[in-house]
């Protein structure tokens, strides 16, 4: 039976408990927050939609970390969203704590489990997940690849007026403003991107992709995005509760690939049952390379903050 728990109940956390029970990725899906009764009202309110939805899975809320005994996938969305004006950096003070007190928590009592980091900035944050838990690269994840990929393969979509579903993109480095939408290999069916589009227009996509975080924010003024960050945490979970091998762009620990080491960034990875399975490396453009390129050095500025 797998278990799948959710640490943090906001707004993103709650989402992803919600996405999990509907895509039923685990038989028992618990949500933890410190906020006493706050996990226990969000996932009672989810339970109660089974009937109605028709789904099985248990879904259950604690205060208590005692819960992550036994899990086999932690998504970590604790810590504080973005406000209008923040960068993802700003945050990194507040939820390094954070996210070093539930590494801890997932490290003692769900020492087996497969983490994904969602909380923001994600890279840093993912970063001292790895540091904190010990855990092999294989183990630590960070979710937003998923998310990023999911915006630009939207804004494509809506500017040729397809079916989102049709459009395959992929979205490297950074979760922040370097991070690299790769045009090149944008595609609608199989056809390149470039050639149905004006490069006005791509370049316009790929802007908004990496603002897209941003933009939300601008909107909801009290908070980020929620909706497509829960479901791209889900969706790598279920890749690994499911062993699908499903190829998503994930925040890694890298090796070596793309002539890169000991650093947390965004590349296409196989993921299954053992988590980061195996990275998809491919040869970039010298471009391309000095973009992601760009983006490790961000990355390492942020790493460098955690002081681990
Ligand atoms: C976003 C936040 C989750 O990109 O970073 O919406």
């Amino acid at each position: 039976m797998a278990k799948l728990c959710i640490i943090g109940a906001g707004a993103v956390g709650t989402a992803a408990a919600h996405w999990a029970a509907v895509k039923a990725v685990a038989e028992e899906i618990v949500l933890i927050d410190i906020v006493p009764d706050l996990a226990r009202g969000k996932a009672l309110d989810i339970a109660q939609s089974a009937p109605v939805y028709g789904f099985s899975c248990r879904v259950w809320g604690t205060e208590d970390f005692g819960a992550l005994k036994g899990s086999d996938v932690v998504i970590l969305t604790a810590g504080r969203p973005r406000k209008p004006g923040m960068s993802r950096e700003d945050l990194l003070r507040t939820n390094l704590e954070v996210v070093r007190s539930c590494a801890e928590a997932v490290r003692d009592l769900a020492p087996e489990s497969i983490l994904i980091v969602v909380t923001n900035p994600i890279d840093a944050m993912v970063y001292a997940a790895f540091r904190t838990t010990g855990f092999p690269r294989n183990r630590v994840l960070g979710m937003a690849g998923v998310l990023d990929s999911a915006r630009y393969r939207y804004f494509i979509a809506e500017a040729l007026g397809v079916s989102p579903r049709d459009v395959q993109a992929l979205v490297m480095g950074i979760h922040g403003d370097h991070m690299l939408p790769l045009t090149r290999l944008a595609n609608v069916a199989g056809i390149p991107v470039t050639d149905l589009l004006p490069p006005e227009k791509i370049s316009e996509i790929v802007e908004r992709t990496r603002k897209g975080g941003g933009e939300i924010v601008s909107y909801l003024k009290t908070g980020s995005a929620f909706t497509c960050p829960g479901l791209a945490a889900v969706e790598m979970a279920g890749a690994v509760l499911r062993d699908e091998k499903r190829v998503f762009t994930c925040s890694v620990w890298l090796e070596g690939e793309f002539g890169f080491s000991e650093v947390f960034i965004g590349v296409p990875v196989v993921l299954g049952a053992g988590g980061l399975e195996r990275v998809l490396t491919f040869e970039l453009t010298e471009e391309e390379r000095k973009a992601l390129k760009a983006s490790v050095e961000s990355v390492r500025k942020q790493m460098a903050l955690t002081g681990l």
